[in-house]
């Protein structure tokens, strides 16, 4: 299992439903990782191409965007996390709002995918995050603490799980709360239990590179997950360079 504690920070591209074969070359023939090696670069592909990208990276590692929170039997169409761990894949998205929303994942969907990625050595990347009315009402500390107690297993630990927060709002928008309330939100999910005092905590939510440096120098901020700004590689470039 990769060691977080090795990494300053995480840069991890979500690419959704997008990208093909020529897509994945032309992508990895022009993309260029920062020199600071204690900079995690993360690609999360469809899961159909996770084995492709798997053979031809060079100098990043792979997530999936998902996993079924079943182990194994008649689950149609389903990929469990044993068979990504077959794939030389370390990561996996969890949680996503897009999940949550559209193909209506619980937390505890989310529970069990989880704790079945740590049995196999995968790192997942539990999203949470609230919708613009749970912002406007002032819950936003209560729904991200609500979503975190279901969704993180019993085996999670600093050391082999990473939380993303997304709010849902700023997801694809171009809006982004203030560093100031990233910063905020940050400091809460830390520290409202001390079980997440250490945990590693990525911001995703309309990062660009014209806006990830404010963000990843905020000192409750360990990473960014990126979703729109990942699919152009001059831009996910700028985005990770030192
Ligand atoms: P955007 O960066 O396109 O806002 O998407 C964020 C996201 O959903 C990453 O998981």
């Amino acid at each position: 299992m990769i060691k977080l504690d090795d990494f300053s920070s995480f840069f991890v591209a979500n690419w959704k439903l997008n990208g093909n074969f020529q897509f994945i070359d032309q992508f990895i023939s022009k993309l260029s990782l920062p020199k600071d090696r204690s900079k995690c670069v993360v690609i999360c592909p469809s899961s159909i191409h996770l084995d492709y990208i798997s053979k031809h990276k060079i100098g990043f590692y792979v997530g999936s965007q998902n996993v079924s929170q079943h182990k194994e039997g008649a689950f149609t169409g389903e990929i469990s996390a044993e068979s990504l761990s077959d794939l030389n894949v370390s990561f996996c998205i969890v949680g996503h709002s897009e999940r949550r929303q559209i193909f209506y994942e619980k937390d505890e969907d989310i529970n069990l995918k989880s704790a079945n990625l740590i049995a196999n050595k995968l790192i997942p990347i539990v999203c949470v995050g609230e919708t613009l009315e749970q912002k406007e009402k002032g819950i936003t500390n209560q729904v991200l603490a609500k979503q975190l107690k279901a969704s993180i297993p019993n085996s999670s630990n600093f050391g082999n799980t990473i939380i993303a927060y997304e709010p849902v709002w700023a997801i694809g928008t171009g809006l982004t709360p203030t560093i100031e309330e990233i910063n905020n939100t940050h400091h809460f999910l830390k520290n409202h239990n001390p079980k997440f005092n250490n945990y590693k905590i990525l911001y995703g939510g309309s990062v660009k590179s014209n806006n990830v440096k404010d963000i990843i120098s905020l000192s409750n901020v360990d990473g960014a997950l990126i979703g729109g700004a990942s699919l152009n590689s001059d831009e996910f470039t700028k985005i990770i360079e030192d």
